[in-house]
Parts: structure tokens; C-alpha cells; sequence
């Protein structure tokens, strides 16, 4: 089945998808006849499209030699905005991977607008449109008849969205629990098990690249809570947005406070949490036995179910080759969901 993608954004996560791409596809046709192909790779500078499938070692090349890929002399197209690309080029899916933005959600939901309204699917790792509409965007990509997948924007490369949503098909899910963020996870490591205080910690989680020099996005507890919005309309069927997350970032966690969590066996975590009414994040004290309670980068999630009682995933909640993987998983499930498609419309007529 002819899978011909256009990457919008080509930085860690776009990078990942054209390497995963490159190095997974000959078993990916030969296990389930999936054959996609970039025919164009857009990111702030301009393009690059051939419809007949782009080489991403030709573009990462010039890309190592300081110029932007849109100066590929034979396929760029310097200048043109994503935006064009995505109305004018003929493809099947949008793989959607710029920058996150929580105040507009911008440039990405204009790009997923359009995609939807140009026949294509979307796969994306972006949080911010989806935390701010993902209610109006499920219905649009209804409307129009085509599919939105997300796997990378809740623990990377780690399925915890598809985790629950086909494992726990046959069960219900009645609460979740999760550690959704790396950096803040690092921080209160840190801080409780080598006694360094929080600006301490935040120093070195910036020192080793696990916190941006802006770090209000993780420790205010708004990476989480776009999660939390995620995990609350795809898993629980609520239609909420980053406005209904009640939320408390670590900034004022100290280290007294661990040392009281620590004497009752306990420690204190960001926990993203849909149990009840109003989804929160907020630091939370949990046993030090409890499966959520991993260190580090690491993320985990449990879902509370009505016969499984509790599940919990764990691993790694970022990284550009993990989200990649989700890139792909996303892929292979529209691919899959397309070719259902086929064989119902031929059985029908
Ligand atoms: N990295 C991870 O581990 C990870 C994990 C999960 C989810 N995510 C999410 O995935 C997305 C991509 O992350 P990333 O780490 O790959 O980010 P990144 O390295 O900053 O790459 C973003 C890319 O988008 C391009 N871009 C910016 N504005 C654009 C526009 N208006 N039109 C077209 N392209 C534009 C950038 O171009 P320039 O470089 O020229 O500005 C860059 O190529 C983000 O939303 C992030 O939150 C990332």
C-alpha cells in the first residue's frame, strides 16, 4: 500500500523519523506490506520535495556542511512555507514535528488544520495542539475522514496511549496515574536521594541537557498537564483542554519536605492524575515500594482498572529516536486502519 509522507519539522524527532524510516522499512514491507516514502521534508528555511521519495542521507549532508536542506540543489525549494507544502503536495499523511507552543499552538495546528482539510492524515508528537483543541481536532479529522495518531506526545517511545487503549480494550479504566516528565522526575531524584536542593538539581538537569534553559514548560507542570489532557480525551473520553488541568508545578518542593515524605517510607513525585472530576498535576507523596515511583528521566504510568486492577507501564518518556518509534507505530496503525478501510468498501459493493 502506497504511503507517500510529508515531515514537517526536521529536527530530533523529524531526524529520527527519516533514520527509522530508512532502517526499518525493507522488514516493515516484507512483515506487513508497508512501503512509505518522504516525497517532501519542510522546516522553517523553506523545502525539499520529489515526489518520487527523497534520500535523507543526500539531505543530512548538506545539513552537516551548515546549509539549510531547502539547498538541495536538485529538489529544494528555499523559502516556501510548510504550510504550501502541505496543501500543494500530493501525499497520503502529515508527520507533524515542530516545536511545541501552549500559548497558540502554533505553527503546528495550522499545519494539522490543513492537512486534515487536504485529504491527508496526521501523525504527530506535538503537545500543544492537542492540549489546547484536541476536542475540535478529533471531530475535524472525523469530518474529514481521515485519522489522527499521537503515540510520541505521552512517554515517547513507550505505548502508554495504546497501552490502554487496545490491551485494556476489554476492561475499564477507572483512574491513572502517572510520572509524565522526565526533568521534573530527575530534579526530585536528585534532590531526595543525594540531599541537593531544588536549584541545585535544576542547575545539573540543565547542565546534562534534561532541562531547557527556559524551564518553565517541565517544572511548572505544564508538559504534565498537556498529558494529562491526552490521556483524558483519548483514554477516558472526556473532552477537556489545558484549561481544565488543575496544576502545581515542583518549584516549591523542599528538601524538608522530602525528609518528612522519607520518614514514613514515602517520597514526593509530580503525579499526573484523571481520577475523579478534575484532572490534576501536582506533587504528590508516594511509597517508595509503589511500581510508579521510578527514578530519574524515567517516566511510568499506572492505570487503576475495574478487573486488571493495577497496570504500570515504565520507560523512557523522550528521546528523538524513542518518539521516532512512536512516529512509525503511528504510521504502521494508519497503515492498518487504511487497508480495513479498502477491504470493508470491497466487500460492500
Ligand atoms: N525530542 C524529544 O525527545 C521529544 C519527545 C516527545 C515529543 N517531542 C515533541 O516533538 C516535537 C519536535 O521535537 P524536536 O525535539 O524534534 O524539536 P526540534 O529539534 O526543535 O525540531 C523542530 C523542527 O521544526 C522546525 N520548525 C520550527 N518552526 C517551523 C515552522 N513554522 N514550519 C516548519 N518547521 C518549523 C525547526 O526548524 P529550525 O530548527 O530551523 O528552527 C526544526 O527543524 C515537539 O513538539 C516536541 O515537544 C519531542
Amino acid at each position: 500500500m502506497r504511503m507517500r509522507i510529508i515531515l514537517v519539522g526536521y529536527g530530533v524527532v523529524g531526524k529520527g523519523v527519516t533514520a527509522i524510516l530508512a532502517r526499518r522499512c525493507a522488514e516493515k514491507v516484507k512483515d506487513y506490506g508497508f512501503n512509505p516514502k518522504i516525497v517532501a521534508i519542510a522546516d522553517i528555511d523553506g523545502a525539499v520535495i520529489n515526489s518520487r521519495g527523497l534520500n535523507p542521507e543526500k539531505l543530512e549532508s548538506i545539513r552537516q556542511r551548515g546549509y539549510p536542506i531547502s539547498a538541495d540543489p536538485e529538489f529544494g525549494q528555499p523559502g516556501i512555507p510548510a504550510l504550501e507544502v502541505i496543501q500543494s503536495v500530493e501525499a497520503e499523511v502529515v508527520v507533524e514535528v515542530t516545536p511545541v507552543n501552549i500559548k497558540t499552538a502554533e505553527p503546528a495546528l495550522s499545519h494539522i488544520t490543513t492537512a486534515f482539510k487536504t485529504g491527508k492524515h496526521v501523525v504527530t508528537t506535538n503537545k500543544g495542539p492537542l492540549a489546547l483543541a484536541m476536542p475540535a481536532l478529533t471531530e475535524l479529522a472525523e469530518y474529514n475522514n481521515v485519522f489522527l495518531r499521537f503515540s510520541g506526545t505521552v512517554g515517547g517511545g513507550t505505548p502508554m496511549l495504546e497501552f490502554a487503549k487496545r490491551c485494556l480494550a476489554g476492561d475499564k479504566i477507572l483512574a491513572i496515574k502517572g510520572i509524565l516528565n522526565g526533568t521534573t522526575n530527575y530534579i526530585l531524584t536528585e534532590m531526595s536521594q543525594n540531599r541537593v536542593t531544588f536549584q541545585e538539581a535544576l542547575a545539573n538537569a540543565q547542565k546534562l541537557g534534561y532541562a531547557e534553559r527556559e524551564p518553565s514548560m517541565d517544572i511548572d507542570g505544564f508538559d504534565t498537564a498537556c498529558k494529562v489532557v491526552i490521556l483524558a480525551n483519548w483514554i477516558m473520553n472526556k473532552k477537556i483542554t489545558l484549561k481544565d488541568v488543575d496544576r502545581t508545578g515542583i518549584r516549591d518542593v523542599a528538601l524538608e519536605m522530602l525528609d518528612e515524605a522519607a520518614k514514613r517510607g514515602n517520597t514526593i513525585k509530580l503525579i499526573g492524575s484523571i481520577d475523579g472530576d478534575k484532572p490534576s498535576v501536582k506533587p504528590t507523596e508516594i511509597g517508595t515500594t509503589n511500581p510508579l515511583c521510578v527514578s530519574g528521566v524515567l517516566n511510568a504510568i499506572t492505570y487503576s482498572t475495574e478487573y486488571a486492577a493495577d497496570q504500570t507501564l515504565i520507560g523512557r518518556g523522550a528521546g528523538g529516536m524513542e518518539t521516532a518509534s512512536a512516529v512509525l507505530r503511528d504510521l504502521l496503525d494508519i497503515r492498518h486502519k487504511l487497508a480495513n478501510r479498502l477491504l470493508n468498501n470491497n466487500s460492500e459493493s
